[in-house]
């Protein structure tokens, strides 16, 4: 595997980028902007995580594909895709259905060297994933609470073995996500554990 750069060696704009979501996505929360209309985004030792994992995870692909449900403003894209920089390879498509946030998430990622690995697309995830051609091997999901099942029943006989689903919110969200978690933990066709990183990861693994 390659050598993780701590983040105070990722190029200098990727930096500022993030520094300056984590900045307006604060300040959105003081201010009690509508949920909505938030950034909400997940917090930079998630961002940390993702990154480190998928250093592990997208060079055991020749064509790695990820997806990413809920792109928001680009900060959790920009780190996962920091990982398909370093690998020297790979896509990760992000979805959101917002036009506001999918401007702001291509304005923070164009004239980054993130943007040769991400294909930002607006559109419902359910209906993106219904009508997707390629094979995903990897999905980061965060979008609203009450769809994961649905996301997670759209993607359980789509994806392959060894694929992996990463959830994020169950621990702050545990009781909203009762069945999404009931659901994951008892289907024998994928294995998952729940770890205790930001906001609380499911890590599900298809069998
Ligand atoms: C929690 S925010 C994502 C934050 C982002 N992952 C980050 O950490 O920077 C959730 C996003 O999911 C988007 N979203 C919710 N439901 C969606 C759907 N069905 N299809 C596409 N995007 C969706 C919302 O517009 C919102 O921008």
């Amino acid at each position: 595997m390659k050598e993780l750069r701590p983040f105070d060696s990722f190029p200098s704009n990727i930096q500022n980028i993030l520094v300056m979501l984590e900045e307006q996505d604060r300040k959105e929360r003081e201010d009690g902007l509508d949920r909505l209309k938030r950034l909400r985004q997940i917090p930079r030792e998630t961002g940390e995580f993702l990154y480190q994992f998928l250093m592990i995870l997208v060079p055991q692909y020749q064509h790695f594909v990820g997806l990413e449900i809920g792109t928001s403003g680009g900060y959790s894209t920009l780190w996962q895709a920091m990982a398909l920089v370093e690998s020297g390879k790979g896509k990760l498509i992000s979805l959101d259905h917002d036009p506001k946030k999918c401007q702001i998430a291509s304005k923070n990622i164009q004239n980054t060297i993130a943007s040769e690995y991400i294909t930002l697309i607006q559109a419902d995830a359910k209906d993106y994933i219904q009508k997707c051609q390629e094979s995903i091997y990897y999905v980061f999901l965060d979008a609203e609470k009450e769809d994961y099942v649905e996301f997670y029943e759209l993607l359980v006989n789509r994806l392959p073995s060894g694929a992996i689903l990463i959830a994020d919110n169950v621990i702050s969200h545990e009781k909203d996500l009762n069945d999404f978690l009931n659901r994951i933990q008892n289907d024998q066709r994928v294995s998952t554990i729940i770890l205790p990183v930001g906001k609380g990861l499911a890590l599900v693994r298809w069998r």
